[in-house]
């Protein structure tokens, strides 16, 4: 199995580190923060956040930009976010365009619905209360195991 390890900024709340340590789990990967990560020796490296006015946060974009030239390393991405991707509101776009222009080979990217208390979703209570849930672990699993089985094939 490839070895791989999960950057993940998940500071509003902990939405997407639930995803990250799902996916951690089938991948049997460490999940770190941006300022602990350290890539040497991991195959494939997965990277996570809240999605924050359109964009992955910048905690982990500044990470990435911070990272030397790589050498077709794998890199997954995935986010948890108040509103779904559309073709409007397209958060992943930059994040690969990013990790490509770095020299990561991007092969896979996984979203969900997570809580939502951003303004004006805070004088309702917020949106997505529970997100994610059950069924969005069990799909964060589903898509780690099928990339795990790609990868892995890859290499064969
Ligand atoms: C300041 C702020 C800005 C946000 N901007 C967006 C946004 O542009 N689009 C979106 O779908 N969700 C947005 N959200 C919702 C977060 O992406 C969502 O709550 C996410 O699950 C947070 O992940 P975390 O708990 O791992 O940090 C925003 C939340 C906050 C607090």
């Amino acid at each position: 199995m490839a070895k791989s390890i999960i950057v993940c900024t998940s500071v509003s709340h902990g939405n997407t580190k639930k995803i990250a340590d799902a996916i951690g789990g089938v991948l049997d990967a460490p999940v770190v923060a941006p300022a602990a990560a350290d890539l040497a020796g991991y195959d494939m490296v997965g990277f996570g956040s809240g999605i924050y006015f359109g964009s992955f946060h910048s905690d982990l974009r500044a990470f990435v930009e911070s990272l030397p030239q790589q050498d077709g390393r794998k890199a997954f991405l995935f986010a948890t976010s108040g509103l779904p991707e559309t073709r409007l509101t397209r958060f992943s776009g930059r994040l690969i365009e990013l990790l490509e222009d770095t020299g990561f080979d991007v092969v896979g990217g996984f979203s969900c619905r997570g809580f939502d208390t951003f303004l004006p979703f805070k004088l309702v209570g917020g949106i997505r209360k529970g997100r994610p849930d059950e069924d969005d672990v069990t799909s964060a699993r589903a898509f780690a195991e099928h990339l795990r089985d790609a990868v892995d094939l890859d290499r064969e």
